[in-house]
């Protein structure tokens, strides 16, 4: 990595102090880091501190007249290969979700043409709060790489998501981010979509259907595309797992907001629909607790309308259908000639196939088919994780391997 070098902005935030650490652990493997501290920075950490580390001068000023004459901040914007901000505060992922400018580091980010990294950090209920949520789903959607903040205990005694990530695996998302992407691997430029765990359909407010899917094979699959230099977009029902690094969540809870993050993350080269989505949804939502008084002499029929088949209406586009596309069948008999069935019902490409009679739901093997519009090929019993990665591998050989793309039945 000799040679590389870095942006960071270090924003204010209680957690600014691992950025020197970061710092640290950057020039141990060649990476220069140039820093602008804001002023809400300057709070947590000196800039003396911070040019001690980083061996430059720290810029912290947008009308610093001699900085200008030096460097404008354009030229700053340009003079690394990747920005980093870390902490990103909300402030400052408002900004620059916005395009707000008015100050050196939104400036800097406004002005940039590479590419930047976000690494926020955060109180827990502004993590989670809607209009975080939406600069940070604005900022994804511009092209932005955003890391998931850690889960822990906070400075300010609460405890869930909005940790600044441990310097070592901001320092990893880093040297990944600038291998860039000749060379990151064989679905470096590819993007892939992949759905996993549950859906939950609410009946009332307190109460909603669901299933037992864990979630697991779904990230991993993410993982394992997201390894290969995929840019992945992993749409998730509600989990107990991390997101797995480098990858992009887009988090729902119903079937119908699964197929509308589906849709808007397209166009994509790669669609994997791994989640358990449920068939059915409650045909009403009732907006108060739905009362046992009355029901128990009648009994409660519950109606159900379906839901949309996300699989099969990505397969059947007809603009913007990615060129692979890849669904899972979970079958208790037959398993061979019920997913040959559903390969063609759905029209997909491909169909891993597994029976789910034993504990596949929640455990952490697998035993799968892969079925193809070629053949079937009866992988055996392994970690979900391994299957994972023999799929990416698989997904890569279809895409550059023209007779590996025959063998396997890829799509044309
Ligand atoms: N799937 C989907 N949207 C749905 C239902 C299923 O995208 N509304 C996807 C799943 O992610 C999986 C595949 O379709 O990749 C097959 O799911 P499965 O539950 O096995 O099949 P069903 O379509 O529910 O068919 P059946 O219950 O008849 O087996």
């Amino acid at each position: 990595m000799d040679g590389k070098r870095i942006l960071l902005i270090i924003g204010g935030g209680i957690a600014a102090y691992k950025s020197l650490e970061l710092i640290r652990l950057l020039a141990k493997d060649g990476i220069g880091a140039r820093v602008i501290l804001t002023k809400a920075g300057a709070e947590f950490v000196t800039p003396l501190s911070v040019s001690a580390l980083s061996g430059d001068k720290v810029f912290q000023d947008l009308f610093n007249l001699t900085d200008e004459a030096e460097m404008g901040h354009i030229e700053l914007s340009r003079s690394a290969d990747l920005i980093v901000v870390a902490p990103a505060t909300a402030d400052l992922l408002a900004k620059a979700a916005n395009g707000l400018a008015n100050d050196l580091a939104s400036t800097t980010l406004l002005a940039t043409d590479k590419p930047v990294l976000m690494v926020p950090a955060m109180n827990v209920r502004m993590w989670e709060h809607a209009a975080v949520k939406r600069n940070v789903a604005q900022l994804v959607a511009d092209g932005v790489h955003v890391m998931q903040p850690d889960v822990g205990p906070m400075a300010c005694g609460e405890f869930g998501p909005g940790r600044l990530p441990e310097p070592e695996r901001i320092a990893a998302q880093i040297r990944k981010l600038l291998a860039g992407p000749v060379g990151a691997g064989p679905l470096a430029g590819f993007r892939a979509i992949v759905t996993a765990g549950p859906t939950r359909e609410p009946l009332d407010p307190v109460r909603f259907i669901s299933n037992h899917s864990s979630g697991k094979q779904g990230y991993a699959i993410a993982e394992a595309l997201s390894r290969l230099g995929a840019d992945v977009r992993l749409v998730t029902g509600p989990t107990s797992l991390a997101i797995p690094d480098g990858v992009t969540p887009v988090k729902v809870e119903t079937a119908v907001e699964m197929h509308d993050a589906v849709k808007a993350q397209l166009p994509a080269d790669i669609f994997v629909a791994v989640a358990a989505v449920a068939d059915w949804r409650p045909a009403t939502r009732a907006q108060t607790k739905l009362k046992l008084k009355g029901a128990q002499e009648a009994g409660v029929a519950l109606q159900l309308v379906e839901n949309p088949d996300i699989l099969k209406r990505i397969a059947s586009k007809k603009k913007d259908r990615p060129r692979l596309v890849i669904g899972f069948a979970a079958e208790t008999d037959n398993v061979e000639a019920h997913a040959k069935a559903k390969l063609l019902r759905k029209g997909c490409d491909w169909i891993l196939a597994n029976d789910v009679s034993g504990d596949v739901m929640g455990g952490s093997d697998n035993e799968v088919l892969l079925v193809t519009r070629k053949g079937t090929e009866r992988w055996p019993r392994m970690a979900k994780a391994e299957v994972a990665l023999k799929l990416a591998d698989r997904i890569a050989e279809a895409f550059y391997d023209p007779e590996g793309a025959a063998k396997i039945g890829a799509a044309e």
